[in-house]
């Protein structure tokens, strides 16, 4: 008996001396110390010995009971350190790490550039004026003093939702809409999209307008050039040049297209501005009395000028981008550059 006693206590030792944590230890307290477990069930053998030996043996299984609470105890210490190393190296954080910046998102550059225009005309006293981008053949066209057999009506040109619905093609509708529903004095600006059946490097189906348009009585188309150079001006730079050509729009007599002195080559004439040192830049007249005629002006009266702009031509003139293309792409590596 002794030396069962003897050996069940060295291998406890030992065993115990092996444990890695408090999982395995609560598994072997039970294992020994448990109602089950073998020193237990040494005090049930006690029997099977020599009466004279029991107290001598009962001690024996005490102190070796003893022995192993104490060193159970030991080890659970022991081991809840170990343990709590173990957590403390998993969560480590190293805090002179540089931080990781969150990707903040950005204004594409085409509405940069429209709510700069927009910002210049507003502080000239034009409000802003929205229309829907699914209109009516009439605002588009026909209320615009543009006639059936124009070939902006083309199906080659316009996209059609049906006969008299289609998708507007110039923001030059909201003129009409504004001017059926607010009195005299107008003086707005309508930015939005447009859409037109065409794509290559300077051409998308989509893409985007700033209107104006200034209805009174006595306006002249000296007030036009002189908002309009001003304009080009705190877009373009202070020493800005700029011209009138004469041109034609069936909404718009006389008609004009401002030309601003080349921004690549400063005028002396380079492969942007074909040589001439001058670039195109909107298109503007003074309204032709047949559209005041179609939204009920007394033409005899009323007078006003209106322009027009492409915004994603202005942005690549500004940025000096040559694929118009190249805006709607999405890449990130061309978007994140305009900030
Ligand atoms: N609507 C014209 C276009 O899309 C641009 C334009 C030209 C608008 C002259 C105007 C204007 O208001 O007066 O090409």
């Amino acid at each position: 008996m002794r030396e069962v006693l003897e050996q069940i206590k060295e291998r406890a030792i030992s065993e115990l001396s092996k444990l890695e944590d408090l999982k395995s230890l609560k598994e072997f307290k039970v294992k020994f110390l448990g109602k089950k477990g073998e020193v237990t069930q040494l005090v049930k053998r006690l029997k099977e010995v020599a009466p004279e030996e029991r107290p001598v043996i009962g001690r024996l299984i005490n102190e070796i009971k003893q022995l192993l609470e104490s060193r159970i105890a030991e080890k659970e210490k022991e081991l809840k350190e170990l343990e709590k190393q173990r957590r403390f190296e998993k969560e480590r954080i190293d805090v002179t790490l540089p931080g990781r910046f969150p990707a903040f998102g950005l204004k594409h550059p085409i509405v940069q550039v429209m709510e700069e225009v927009v910002d210049v005309f507003r502080s000239m006293g034009f409000q802003v004026a929205e229309g829907p981008e699914i209109e009516e053949d009439y605002y588009n066209f026909e209320a615009l003093n543009i006639p059936p057999d124009h070939p902006a009506r083309d199906m080659q040109d316009t996209f059609y939702v049906s006969d008299r619905v289609l998708l507007r093609t110039h923001t030059s509708p909201v003129q009409i809409r504004v001017m059926k529903k607010y009195p005299l004095p107008i003086r707005i600006i309508a930015p939005g999209r447009v859409y037109r059946r065409d794509f290559d490097v300077s051409h998308t189906p989509m893409f985007h307008q700033v209107e104006g348009l200034l209805v009174d009585e006595g306006v002249t188309f000296a007030e036009l050039k002189g908002t309009l150079q001003e304009f080009a001006r705190r877009i373009f730079g202070e020493e800005t040049k700029v011209r009138f050509r004469p041109s034609f729009f069936p909404f718009t007599e006389p008609s004009a297209e401002m030309d601003i002195g080349c921004v690549i080559c400063g005028g002396e004439g380079c492969r942007v501005c074909k040589g001439t040192g001058w670039l195109e830049i909107l298109g503007c007249g003074m309204v032709d009395p047949e559209v005041f005629k179609s939204v009920g002006y007394d033409t005899e009266k009323v007078t006003g000028y209106a322009f027009g702009l492409g915004v994603e031509r202005i942005a690549m003139l500004k940025f000096g981008i040559d694929d118009i293309r190249l805006f709607f792409e999405n890449d990130l590596r061309f978007l994140s550059q305009f900030v």
